[in-house]
Formats: C-alpha cells, structure tokens, sequence
C-alpha cells in the first residue's frame, strides 16, 4: 500500500505542446487511483508562492487539444538556490503534498533532482520539450508537434526560395540539439541541415557547398540549429555573403512558432500513457526517475542519467539527408 496520498503537479521551463495531455493524465490517473492532486501554477516558482489549487476531474476536461500549459510554466531563478527550495518544501508541507510530478526539461528535471536528494522527497518526471534532448526516452513530449509546425513552414518557404532561386537559411529551436534541424530536414526535403552535435568535427557550410548544393537545383533550403557553435542561421548566412557571394542569400528564424499549436495525435498518446506511468511509478514506490519510452515501452530512467549523458543523435540520418538531397 502505497503511502502516497496527496501528489502536486506542475509544469516548468519551455512550454510544449502535449504538456496538458500530461496533465489531464496524471491528474486522472491519480484520482483513479484515489490519492488527491494538486495544481501547482508557474512551476516551481508556484511551488515557493503557493499558487496552488486542487484539481478533479473536470478541471482537466477538453484539455488534451489545446498547446501551451494550463498550469502555465516559468524559469525559476529562485528555486536555484537553497533558500529557494526550502520555501518550496515549506509549501508542500504545509500543503500536504506527499509526492511531486514535475513536466518540464533538463533544466526541470535538474532542479527535481536537487530537491529530491536534499529533502529525501518523492518526485517523478515527465520529459516534456521540444528539443527532444533527454537521454533514455526516444521521444519527449512535444517533439514530434514542433517537428510537424517545422515541416509545414518549410513547405511554405519552399514557394518563395524556388520562386526567387534563392538559398534559405532557416534556424529552428534545439537549444544546442540538433535533433529538430535534422529530421524537420529529413521531412521537408531540405537540402541540408548544420547541427550543434557535428560542428566541433568539420565545417558543415564548406562541406555542404563542396559537395555540390545546387548542382541540380536554382534554390536551397538548409536547416540550421540555434546554438553558438552553428552560429545560428543568421551567421551561416553572414558568411556565406562572405565566402560565396553568388548565391542569393535568405534568413527565417522560425522562433517560438514552433512551441505552439494543438499537440499531435503522438503527442497526445505518449504525454497520456506517460502521465499514467507516473502514477504508477509512485504507487511501486520509484522515486527520481523520469518516465520514458523505448522502443514503444515504458520505461524508469534515473534523474542522473536523463540530464548528465549526452543523447546520441543518430548520424546515419545525415547520410539519409545527404543522399535524398542530390
Ligand atoms: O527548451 C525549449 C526551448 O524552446 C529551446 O529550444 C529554446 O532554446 C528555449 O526553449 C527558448 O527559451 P525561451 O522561451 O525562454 O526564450
């Protein structure tokens, strides 16, 4: 029997969409399972001001479609220091919240981990960004919503690069993760992609010109992750205009378009049986993990290991691109 009798809920860092199919889960899934769930507002910087308010059932009701986070989110400065999380202890005390379910990023499930070892405090994860850049789950919630909005807004550029014979540079989201730019490349047909994982090894621009970007075409579309080390899609082009001045060159930075809209239906699905692992997770007593799914199954990852290991892009997919994109 589990102790659990109470969980707290919250949503912190970078929206993503799918993150309220999360919610809508868990939150069920614990009333389910009789305990008490409570809403906690602006991540955890609600958790230190006590924004909180009990949720049932229908406080998630026709949720599962809409993007953003109902609970809404921030990026919590205090929660940093000790000072900060002792506050937030003091609030789940007080409040007698006995578990905590935290749907957010690195940056998140850092600051759980933190918490969780300070305070011997029961907390479980769900990756939602993105980025997609948590290692031991194959997919984080959101990812695949973002990568769809990608797609469409390259179609729509495509019109107008081969309208013009132009070369477009388009930089999208990643926060030095390149799996974004390489698959949003691999499905819009884009001719390239420049990502944070390889430019420590070779020029990718040079290499990509060199190996021959429109031979056979008038117009290109390169996909360039925001990082320093691309140097984002505004400095691939500053060099380009440099180095390769016959190409008429172009700039879009998709920014925060890409966070929003209604998840898609694999969003929806994942966020849903993530959220209803969570619980689960607590009720066999898992403490510091996050939930993850590996080849379609769930599966507990450590804290540790979700933020500390690099994950791996898959490089076979550069190949993949650079083959379809003679
Ligand atoms: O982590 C999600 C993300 O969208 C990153 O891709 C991006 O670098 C960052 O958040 C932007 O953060 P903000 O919305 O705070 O500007």
């Amino acid at each position: 029997m589990s102790t659990i009798k109470c969980i707290g809920i919250l949503t912190s860092g970078g929206d993503a969409p799918g993150m309220n199919a999360a919610i809508r889960a868990v939150t069920r899934s614990a009333i389910y399972n009789g305990m008490t769930v409570k809403g906690i507002y602006r991540g955890y910087k609600g958790l230190i001001t006590g924004e909180i308010e009990e949720f049932k059932t229908q406080n998630v009701s026709n949720i599962i479609q809409r993007g953003g986070t109902i609970l809404k989110t921030a990026r919590c400065m205090e929660f940093k220091t000790p000072e900060g999380r002792q506050e937030a202890h003091n609030t789940l005390v007080r409040e007698g919240i006995d578990a905590l379910v935290t749907i957010g990023g690195d940056g998140t499930l850092t600051g759980a981990r933190i918490f969780a070892q300070e305070f011997n405090y029961p907390v479980v994860g769900l990756p939602g960004t993105i980025d997609n850049d948590l290692f031991g789950t194959d997919v984080t919630i959101g990812y695949d919503t973002a990568l769809n909005t990608i797609m469409e807004c390259v179609d729509k550029i495509r019109d107008t690069a081969s309208s013009h014979d132009r070369l477009f540079f388009i930089e999208v989201m990643g926060r030095d993760a390149g799996f974004l730019a390489l698959n949003g490349a691999l499905a819009s047909g884009a001719e390239a992609a420049i990502i944070p994982e390889i430019s420590l090894e070779k020029d990718q621009l040079s290499d990509m010109i060199e190996f021959g970007l429109r031979k056979s075409k008038n117009s290109s579309i390169v996909l360039v992750a925001e990082s320093e080390v691309t140097g984002g899609a505004i400095g691939v082009a500053e060099r380009v205009k440099k180095e390769y001045p016959e190409f008429d060159v172009r700039v879009t930075i998709l920014g925060h378009l890409q966070r929003g809209g209604s998840p898609s239906a694999q969003d929806r699905i994942m966020a849903t049986r993530m959220g209803v692992a969570a619980i689960d997770a607590l009720l066999e007593d898992q403490r510091n993990v996050m939930i993850g799914i590996q080849n379609e199954q769930i599966v507990y990852v450590p804290f540790s290991k979700a933020i500390k290991n690099d994950k791996p892009i898959n490089r076979d997919l550069l190949n993949t691109l650079r083959i379809t994109s003679i």
